[in-house]
């Protein structure tokens, strides 16, 4: 896999989800044309747009100006930035403001913003009517290539994180790669533990191409936009083949059982990013491999190795504040991961590019893998 030249026409990434079929399309600059794509896809619709405060001072300027170009009429919805908007209360607010825009059957709802924008516009745009048609505009690295593809939505339970939810597909997903430019590098960084994710769980070519090109995806050049429609076609084409997540997609939980233990157990706090509790997950998931015997260390070292070198974290020792103690982080693991007579399901990895779903894992071997990390820390 070579570098490409710099892309000017947008890559255009098909999912085949049959009569919920959609198009991924991935560019720097797209912004400005959407307002045209949307009144080509649904012509007289009205748009209400669903964004955070940083996100909506940021961008929706530029997008509203797009869709005013078009002779599109829209409303703006604006919520506060991060998880805590995942909530009832908020996603009241959102329902109760799409309805005031008069936003009905044939209209549109804008998801424009990350990952929480995302899911909970995406699920607001589920129950209203009954199901309003919705366009993912996503702004982070990890909404480009992880959460605006595969239709699940949703909101946070006070029992736990995305409890509350609906599979609804978007219509059109536009990931321009230039809103990227002003992400926190911290946040752009985390989201790269997503793109590692696709070459180390199904394409060993893509990572080592990684290993080459990182630096072009974190700076904006032609890499980027290359790299994320990697990602998303490995996405939509695990979606295609199993929307609801009944085996394959569950790949894609590559680093999570692990990353969620870790992340619950900080408090979901900016201690430790979902994308950096994957990192460390991945590296986690590569070395308990290499344990059992899956995987040579020399492998599961090369892995971990990528990721510390873009800065991401691959130790317990580089959470801010410590881990939590085994017990805890052990019962956190068995309430993401249902425990049967003792065993868990983890993706564990036979090389980089090859993971797989192995429902058998013994808890004892987990919890005494996870001693000797914690301990070693
Ligand atoms: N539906 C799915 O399949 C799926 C998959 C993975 C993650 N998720 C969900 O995604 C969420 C995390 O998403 P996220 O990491 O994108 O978080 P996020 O949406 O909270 O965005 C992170 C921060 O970046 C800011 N931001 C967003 N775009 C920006 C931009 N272009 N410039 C400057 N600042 C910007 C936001 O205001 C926020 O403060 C979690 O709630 C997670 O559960 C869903
Ligand atoms: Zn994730």
């Amino acid at each position: 896999m070579t570098a490409p030249l710099r892309q000017i026409e947008p890559i255009q990434v098909p999912v085949a989800l049959g009569a919920r079929a959609y198009d991924i399309v991935i560019g720097r600059g797209l912004i400005a044309s959407l307002g045209e794509r949307i009144k080509t896809l649904r012509p007289g619709a009205r748009v209400a747009i669903v964004s955070d405060e940083t996100v909506a001072q940021l961008h929706s300027g530029a997008v509203e100006a797009a869709l005013k170009s078009a002779g599109i009429d829209c409303a703006r919805i604006v919520v506060p930035a991060g998880e805590g908007s995942k909530n009832y209360a908020t996603f009241e607010k959102v329902c109760e403001a799409i309805i005031d825009a008069r936003v009905e059957r044939n209209d549109l709802v804008v998801a424009l913003g990350g990952g929480v924008i995302g899911d909970l516009a995406g699920f607001a745009a589920s129950c209203v009517r009954r199901g309003l048609d919705f366009v993912q505009v996503p702004t982070t690295l990890l909404a480009q290539v992880d959460s605006s593809v595969g239709g699940k939505t949703g909101i946070n339970s006070r029992r736990g994180k995305n409890l509350i939810g609906a599979f609804h597909q978007p219509v059109l997903v536009i990931a321009d790669t230039a809103l990227l430019d002003t992400l926190p590098k911290r946040d752009f960084r985390a989201g790269y533990a997503e793109v590692a994710k696709y070459g180390l769980l199904g394409d060993a070519a893509f990572f080592a191409w990684l290993e080459k090109n990182w630096q072009d995806v974190f700076a904006g050049g032609s890499a980027r936009e290359h790299a994320i429609a990697v990602c998303c076609r490995a996405k939509a084409d695990i979606v295609a083949r199993d929307e609801r997540e009944t085996g394959e997609r569950a790949l894609l939980n590559l680093g999570h059982t692990f990353g969620h233990a870790l992340e619950a157990g900080c408090g979901f706090s900016d201690r430790l990013l979902h994308g950096e509790a994957v990192s460390l997950g991945m590296a986690l998931a590569f070395e308990f491999s290499a344990q059992k015997g899956l995987l040579t260390s020399a492998e599961a070292a090369r892995a971990t190795a990528h990721l510390a070198a873009v800065g991401l974290p691959t130790h317990v020792k580089d959470v801010r504040g410590g881990v939590p103690s085994v017990d805890i982080l052990m019962d956190l693991i068995a309430q993401d991961k249902k425990v049967k007579r003792g065993t868990l399901t983890f993706i564990l990895v036979r090389a980089i590019g090859r993971a797989f779903i192995e429902n058998n894992v013994s808890a004892d071997e987990v919890r005494s893998f996870l001693d000797h990390k914690v301990a070693g820390a």
